[in-house]
């Protein structure tokens, strides 16, 4: 990690916030439950990445940046100082931001971006969740270098043998290239953005790379336990990790227990985050980790590795003359879907006694949603586009999410202003067709608008999240700000009632945030609107948010004092 001497501070200024934050908070109270405060200065960091010096945009001048590590129940407090030359936000992923919309950051959603210069301070509680999240940029492709660990305690014991190490293993993305102008350019040509150099392990691409002989080593003790928090924070490309000559015991999967699942290979969607003990049971060597695409589209990918070392603590003489195993080797093909397919549905929730896993077996509002992607007529900003094809744009039920310019939506939601966005983001495309065949002839034309879907407070919400074929199928992760979901069932194909109900887990399904919709599949989630604000659900490729794969749950204040939106904090960004 690349180290600055600016460590992360408390601030004394912010006081008379802390103070008024905790008077508003104090129904919320939990017996030892602290007030943790971080100071993130976001600013320019010269690092040195396959043979080239770079400047980017990193938070306390680390790479990853700081880990933020709290308990259940604690209240944090992060002071960002934007003093980057890019106006951004900051988001909690996976955070339920309950009664704080105004703190969950996705950029004019909840928030205008902290300008160039400004400030603000992210104000929530950390309440009912507990495991492995991260926070990110959510501005551009500034989440790039902008991300780093957010870890959530138990108060209690963890349920799961307590591990003798933890370690966190943030997996990510390199552009040799400005990934503001990698983004920038995508958006001016209505095309996709290059593909990246490098995947990363903690930062590092390893030495698969040119010029990338430093690597993270991690260095364990035989027959100990390790506690591997893993993140996937790369913007476009789904990846395979592995240890070679170790296995894993899965015990959570986007902060939410699991029955232990046993596997020897990890598969996250950007977005996703997989808790897993592995022992160091293996006879003692150098092992390569390794980090590789899963590639689900006929597109272009990254098909390089990105590696790391683990290494057994003993005499260091034997360690320089070791080599580690090849890493390539004992790695899935990058279009090895049943792989990815039998991870991503091997895990189950942990219903534990006393605090079982429930669905809600009552249904308010179900909903349809196709999405992928498709072209639009090229925006006036979008100097290079070619006229004649269009543009990319990305689409849910032929919706091409359109960001608002001038407030965010939570805003205008809040002080009811008009002509921001509409609601009639709708139940079902207009037109059921074969979704995942390219044959079928769909025109791929898509609407660009702000069109939300409202919701009223409590409701249960089902959606079938179905994946077309229209510009050719891929697996997309799909989050949801503001909730977790039960995941009742995925495949391939078209959904079909009867069969998806005959599949669902209604017992102890996944609990997510993120879930990897198969390729050419579809996937059928569940949660409860039990926190008002404003939500974008998008797909966490970060190629495809600016195309507009998102959508947004507007959720009404509740009946009662504890269901109300409270109004924004004084230092909340304007646009
Ligand atoms: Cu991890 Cu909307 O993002």
């Amino acid at each position: 990690m690349e180290h600055s001497n600016r460590s992360m501070q408390p601030v004394p200024i912010l006081c008379l916030s802390v103070l008024l934050f905790v008077a508003t908070q104090q129904q919320f109270a939990i017996a030892d439950a602290k007030i943790i405060l971080r100071t993130f200065h976001v600013g320019n960091l010269t690092i040195s990445r396959l043979c080239q010096s770079t400047v980017i945009t990193a938070v306390n001048g680390k790479l990853p940046g700081p880990t933020i590590d709290v308990h259940e129940g604690d209240t944090l407090l992060v002071h960002v100082i934007n003093e980057s030359p890019y106006d951004l936000t900051i988001h909690w992923h996976g955070i339920f931001q309950k009664l704080s919309a105004w703190a969950d950051g996705p950029n004019m959603i909840t928030q205008c971006p902290i300008q160039s210069g400004g400030s603000y301070v992210y104000r929530f509680n950390v309440m009912g969740q507990e495991g492995t999240l991260w926070w990110h940029a959510h501005v551009s492709y500034l989440r790039a270098t902008v991300h780093g660990p957010l870890i959530i305690r138990p108060r209690e014991a963890y349920p799961f043998p307590k591990p003798d190490k933890e370690v966190t293993i943030i997996l990510g993305e390199w552009w040799k290239d400005n990934v503001v102008d990698v983004d920038t350019q995508a958006l001016l040509t209505g095309g996709v953005p290059n593909i990246s150099d490098a995947f990363t392990i903690n930062g590092k691409p390893g030495d698969q790379y040119e010029c990338s002989k430093d690597m993270y080593r991690l260095t364990v003790y035989s027959g100990k336990t390790y506690l591997l928090r893993i993140i996937n924070a790369a913007l476009d490309h789904q990846l395979f990790f592995k240890v070679a000559g170790h296995s894993f015991t899965v015990v959570a999967i986007d902060a939410t227990y699991t029955n232990p699942y046993t596997t020897d290979v990890i598969v996250t969607a950007p977005g996703q985050t997989v808790d897993a003990l592995m022992i160091a049971d293996a006879s003692p060597s150098l092992y390569y980790m390794s980090a590789r695409a899963y590639a689900s589209s006929k597109g272009a990918y990254n098909n390089s590795t990105a590696t790391a070392i683990l290494q057994y603590n003993y005499n260091t003489s034997l360690s320089s003359s070791s080599q580690p195993l090849k890493p390539k080797a004992s790695m899935p093909a990058a279009t090895d879907t049943d792989t990815a397919h039998r991870f991503y549905t091997g895990p189950t929730s942990l219903v534990r006694p006393g605090n079982p896993t429930t669905v809600p077996l009552e249904v308010s509002t179900r909903m349809f949603v196709a999405f992928g992607l498709g072209l639009a007529t090229c925006q006036p900003q979008q100097l290079l586009c070619n006229q004649t094809r269009g543009a990319l744009a990305a689409s849910m039920n032929n919706v091409s999410f359109q960001f608002p310019t001038s407030i965010s939506l939570l805003e205008a939601h809040y002080r009811g202003a008009n002509g921001v966005y509409t609601t009639d983001f709708p139940n079902k495309p207009a037109v059921l067709y074969d979704f995942t065949s390219n044959k079928i002839g769909m025109a791929p034309f898509t609407e660009k608008a702000t069109k939300v879907k409202r919701l009223r407070y409590n409701e249960t919400v089902e959606l079938v999240l179905q994946n077309t074929a229209i510009l050719g199928t891929e697996s997309h992760p799909i989050h949801l700000h503001g909730f977790n979901f039960f995941v009742l069932a995925q495949d391939f194909g078209n959904y079909e009632e009867s069969k998806a109900r005959a599949m669902y887990n209604l017992v102890d399904p996944q609990v997510r945030n993120t879930v990897a919709v198969p390729a050419g599949g579809w996937a059928v989630i569940r949660f409860v609107a039990n926190n008002p604000g404003v939500w974008i659900m998008h797909c966490h490729l970060d190629m495809h948010l600016p195309m507009g794969l998102a959508t947004v749950f507007e959720v009404e204040d509740g009946p009662t004092s504890d269901a109300i939106l409270p109004p924004p904090p004084s230092d909340f960004p304007i646009c």
